[in-house]
């Protein structure tokens, strides 16, 4: 008997070191496990220089707020990023996985095992100075503004002359903020100098140099990603032969968001500009989605905006800017082709007015015309709310001030490119409807010349060689052969 449960005892001691190895073997290690997490998707802020409070680029820096880490991750409110994931994938797009999240917890709750420095991969580069290379022109603010070390957040436009050299288009701008623990983001856009000149007269005096503004940048912000900028993001160029031809007699304004920082700083922010001479194929489209109808009762929990439009030509989405203030909670944006198949667009489940930003999608989605467009927004103006401006809280309208509202989301289409088939489909059906005089569903020589005589050559290279029953005419086949291939030579 004795020795039968010292048999016990024994294998019961073995069994407890074989789990107690197990675990050893299978907990997470900083090194192997937690490092790669980290240092994708924290490094970025979190370094010396950069709008984090504090670097996570060792195991030590990771280790002493290992708990912290843990609850920010788990709450998705680090790192931020506010789109959900959904159809659309978005440039930069900066969200762990739910196994990214647990393996995070997992470690922490194990004691933050260090393990072997080996495992871990190498301490990321990040590039010094402009991300996008030397910028073609650097434009600074001309004085630098004093942000006080304590006080309510700031917003106020600074004003940059601009003079873009003749025959020049910007393809990006890189903002670069001269302090990075006060700014908090910033919106860059143009304004005509005379607009400029009067704000800057009714400006009271001794406030610095620029203007007050409310939570909505003043003039038109640039399209596309160089419009808007928070710590962290990547500065991307406009897509491909889109450049922005500088509006003529207009400034660049920066608007600035400040946060003071618990001492006396000052700003003096810089943005490069690169410039090609390519003039660009057109404009960005900018469709707006913008409801107004605010009026929320204080307390009123889930308030909800909704708006819908219709896309008139064929698009290409190209990037989202959705914009709510302080009391803001979710927005999405789902468009309905014609056939009524849905597509998610862009969903916002937690808005953080600090963390607004401009989603640019990794592929541009498709939307024909007649799509109907529909966001939904929704606020909270409740004493629970934790961005709450006023307390208690008060009834809130539509307007820019820090305690004001809005439902917006502007959309940037580019014209989707024309099949050259389709153009040409549409041009001979367009011609035979209005230039087939005597009715006999042909463009004679002479018909064809009262359409555009400026065109002589076109026609009688179509008559030369798409006149395919020689008859002298251009039938309806013939016509559409003939519109095809001179819609596809222009496009070459
Ligand atoms: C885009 C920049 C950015 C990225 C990426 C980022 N952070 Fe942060 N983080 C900040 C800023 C800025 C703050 C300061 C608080 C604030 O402004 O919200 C902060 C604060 C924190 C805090 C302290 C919060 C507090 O209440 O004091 C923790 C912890 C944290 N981040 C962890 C992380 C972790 C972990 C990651 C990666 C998984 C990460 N952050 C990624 C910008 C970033």
């Amino acid at each position: 008997m004795p020795n039968n449960s010292l048999v016990h005892l024994l294998s019961a001691a073995v069994a407890f070191v074989l789990i107690a190895q197990t675990h050893a073997v299978s907990a997470p290690t900083y090194h192997r496990d937690i490092a790669p997490i980290i240092l994708d998707n924290c490094a970025a802020c979190h370094r010396p220089g950069e709008a984090a409070p504090f670097p996570l680029l060792q195991y030590a820096d990771v280790k002493r707020r290992a708990t912290q880490v843990a609850d920010l991750t788990a709450s998705r409110a680090m790192p931020p990023w506010k789109a959900s994931p959904g159809e659309v994938h978005f440039v930069g797009e900066r969200r762990l996985t739910d196994g990214q999240i647990k393996l995070i917890s997992d470690w922490v709750a194990a004691g933050c095992v260090e393990g072997d420095p080996k495992d871990s991969p190498p301490q990321p580069v990040f590039a010094d100075g402009w991300r996008n290379g030397p910028p073609d022109l650097v434009l600074t603010m001309p004085e630098p503004y004093a942000v006080p070390a304590d006080g309510p957040d700031i917003y106020r436009s600074f004003v940059i002359p601009v003079e873009i050299p003749k025959g020049k288009f910007v393809r990006a701008a890189e903002f670069r903020p001269g302090n990075r623990t006060v700014v908090h983001h910033a919106v860059l856009s143009t304004m005509k100098r005379e607009a400029i000149a009067k704000k800057l007269a009714a400006e009271p005096k001794g406030h610095g140099p620029g203007f007050k503004s409310g939570l909505n940048a003043p003039g038109d912000r640039m399209p596309g990603s160089p419009g808007i900028w928070v710590p962290g993001k990547d500065p991307l160029p406009l897509p491909d032969g889109y450049a922005m031809a500088w509006p003529q007699g207009c400034d660049l304004l920066v608007q600035l968001h400040l946060h003071p920082s618990g001492k006396a700083e000052v700003e003096q922010s810089s943005i490069g500009l690169y410039l090609t001479d390519e003039p660009p194929k057109g404009a960005l489209i900018p469709f707006v989605m913008m409801n107004r109808n605010v009026d929320i009762a204080p307390g009123q929990k889930d308030f909800t905006l909704r708006s819908e439009k219709a896309v008139t030509q064929d698009v290409d989405v190209i990037g989202f800017f959705p914009h709510m203030h302080l009391i803001g909670r979710t927005c999405t944006a789902t468009a309905t082709l014609p056939g009524g198949k849905k597509i998610n667009l862009l969903t916002i489940a937690d808005w953080d007015f600090r963390w607004q930003g401009y989603y640019q999608c990794k592929t541009p989605v498709r939307l024909p015309a007649g799509t109907m467009v529909e966001c939904v927004w929704t606020f909270d103006n409740s004493a629970e709310n934790p961005s709450q401006p006023s307390n208690p809280p008060k009834r809130v309208r539509f307007g820019e001030g820090t305690t004001d509202e809005m439902g917006a989301i502007v959309m940037d289409f580019v014209p989707a490119p024309v099949q050259p088939a389709e153009a040409g489909v549409s041009l001979a059906r367009d011609l035979m409807a209005r230039h087939d005089t005597n009715k006999d569903q042909k463009l004679s020589r002479a018909e064809l010349m009262k359409a555009d005589p400026s065109k002589e050559k076109d026609i009688e290279h179509a008559l030369a060689h798409f006149d395919a029953d020689k008859d002298g005419l251009l039938n309806e086949a013939e016509l559409k052969a003939a519109c095809t291939a001179l819609v596809a030579s222009r496009e070459r």
